[in-house]
């Protein structure tokens, strides 16, 4: 995560509840993937003015649910051994926090997960004070294969 996006005000554990089940569902999804080819791209940006947006892509199967928000519904799984409960769960967290969340195929192969969150009020204030930009973005790139990181 980029330290030079406004700091959203939640609570730590559910937020990070929401970040580990994307991520472990991409990986889920690149797993028949060579190891080349799994990686996944996590993102941070600045939604001028008042929001952040974290975004989680992979390059796995894809969503085949249709429609894709699907997805978020109880007990919809693609999984032998999965509950379909993670990312219902996710959108109520996200929900809870003011925010919203949704997902997307990508043009090549995979998905990407957008989380949108609020600002704190006073942090956006701050920052708009201290710095004119509207928008910054940070990429954290994370590889299967330690040769392609
Ligand atoms: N990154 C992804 N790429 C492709 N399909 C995905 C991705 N994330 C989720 N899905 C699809 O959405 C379904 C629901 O995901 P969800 O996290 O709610 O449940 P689950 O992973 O199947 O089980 P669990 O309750 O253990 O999380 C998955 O089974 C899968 O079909
Ligand atoms: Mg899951």
């Amino acid at each position: 995560m980029s330290p030079t996006v406004p700091e959203v005000l939640g609570d730590r554990v559910q937020l990070q509840q929401v970040l580990l089940n994307l991520i472990v569902n991409a990986c889920d999804a690149m797993a028949d993937n060579p190891p080349e080819h799994r990686s996944l791209f996590i993102t941070t940006k600045a939604v001028a003015p008042d929001a952040i947006r974290i975004s989680i892509a992979d390059g796995g199967t894809g969503i085949t649910a249709e429609p894709i928000d699907a997805v978020f519904e109880p007990f919809v799984t693609s999984k032998r051994n999965g509950l379909g409960l993670g990312l219902a769960i996710c959108r109520s967290i996200v929900d809870a926090h003011g925010g919203r969340m949704w997902a997307v195929n990508n043009a090549g192969t995979g998905a990407t997960f957008h989380v949108l969150l609020p600002v704190v009020p006073a942090v956006t204030d701050t920052l708009a004070a201290s710095n004119g930009d509207d928008a910054r973005s940070d990429t954290v790139a994370i590889s299967g294969s330690p040769s392609t990181a």
